[in-house]
């Protein structure tokens, strides 16, 4: 009986082994449809008669070469680019000249400083100085400009650091100095951002009013500010053509640093440069066309690659007018410190580079504000 049943159940387990082999087999038996070189199967896995396919493997690499996009069941959408193309350029300009001429365009611009004051020299008091002060900028106007100056000097140096310190400086302090170091600056850069963003927003409040362009910078241009001839003082007001420049240049470069930056500090969420692009269209100007590049809309990444490239060009232009301007605030024009330093002048300096201011506050000082008229120097 025992062993009725267990030949019984043998052979309910072959039937079922057998079957479960037919269903595998038959999984992976080609369709009906299949064509089949005579009397069996295809020949090395190749398309019987010699027949080419609908699609070519060279055409589908060349495809996905060319940043074609599939799609993906990751949340990350862009990994359904294998290849994103424009990256291959955006990283031989990065890699290659772009940033040589953004090196040379600071060098140059020290250079070009260093032969300036080698030439004019220390630009004097003409008058001498007359040993009394005049208020120039409030303490609130002081610590705007040295908020937003000084986060620029950080951000310079750790932008500076970010692009050329591999090449820079890595060889000069080695790898174990260099690695925190950057990592140190990067994080500097990153923060010390809001308080540039914060400073500069103080700097236009104070500020915008004064720098309204008039017709005496139109005269203050044409003498070249006094700067290459002694004796001469173009009137200014509490500005001057050129300190106008300097603050539009820093409101603006500024501003155009800050979104840019900002699209880098949060990525792939901002779609600047086509919207731009497209804008500018509209009134004729064909950025892309100029620029030899694709037209808009680009890819979250292909943004961030312009982003790169326009904040580190905007950042070396700033860069350099700081340059001319700390030349003229410092080592270049005696007395001219001391404004964003205690924050008085010397009357004689004023009076020389500023007269048109002179005139103003001393005529409301005599008519309302007697405190505001010159005060003896301690
Ligand atoms: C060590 C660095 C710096 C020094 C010594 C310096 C010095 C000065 C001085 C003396 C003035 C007043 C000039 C006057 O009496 O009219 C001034 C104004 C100004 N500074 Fe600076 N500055 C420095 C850095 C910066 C930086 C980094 C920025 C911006 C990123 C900046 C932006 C301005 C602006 C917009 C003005 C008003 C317009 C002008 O006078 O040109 N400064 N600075």
């Amino acid at each position: 009986m025992q062993a009725l049943l267990a030949s019984l159940l043998g052979a309910c387990l072959m039937l079922l082994l057998f079957n479960a082999t037919a269903d595998a087999q038959s999984s992976v038996r080609p369709p009906d449809s299949a064509v089949t070189v005579e009397g069996g199967s295809p020949v090395d896995g190749n398309v019987p008669g010699d027949a080419l396919g609908n699609s070519s493997d060279a055409e589908l690499w060349r495809s996905v070469r060319q940043g074609i996009e599939g799609n993906v069941s990751i949340p990350d959408k862009k990994a359904g680019v294998l290849v994103q193309s424009e990256g291959e350029n955006w990283r031989l300009l990065r890699n290659g000249p772009f940033f040589d001429y953004l090196g040379l365009a600071m060098l140059g611009t020290l250079i070009l400083l260093a032969v300036f004051f080698a030439i004019r020299g220390r630009i004097r008091v003409e008058h001498g100085l007359a040993g009394v002060t005049i208020k120039r900028f409030s303490l609130i106007e002081r610590t705007g400009h040295w908020l937003m100056a000084l986060s620029f000097i950080v951000l310079a140096i750790s932008g500076l650091n970010i692009s050329y310190g591999r090449t820079v400086v890595l060889p000069i302090i080695g790898k174990d100095a260099f690695g925190p170091l950057a990592g140190f600056l990067k994080m500097s850069h990153n923060y010390v951002a809001f308080a540039f963003m914060l400073g500069l927003a103080i700097a236009f409040v104070l500020w915008i009013a004064q720098n309204i362009p008039n017709r005496s910078d139109v005269i203050w241009l044409l003498k070249g500010g006094g700067l290459l001839t002694k004796g001469v003082h173009p009137p200014a007001r509490k500005f001057n053509a050129g300190q106008k420049i300097v603050f539009w240049s820093v409101m603006i470069g500024g501003l155009s640093l800050s979104i840019s930056g900002w699209a880098l500090l949060f990525p792939f969420e901002h779609g600047f440069f086509g919207d731009t692009f497209s804008l500018l269209a509209r009134v004729g100007i064909d950025v892309p066309a100029l620029l030899g590049i694709s037209a808009p809309p680009y890819s979250v990444i292909q943004e961030q690659q312009f982003n790169t490239i326009w904040h580190a060009a905007m950042a070396v232009l700033m860069v350099c007018i700081i340059f001319g301007h700390i030349y003229i605030g410092t080592i270049g024009m005696e007395g001219a410190y001391d404004a964003m330093g205690s924050g008085d002048v010397d009357l004689n300096w004023a009076k020389e580079h500023h007269s048109l201011w002179v005139e103003e506050v001393e005529e409301a000082g005599s008519r309302e504000r007697p405190t505001a008229s010159p005060q003896p120097a301690e």
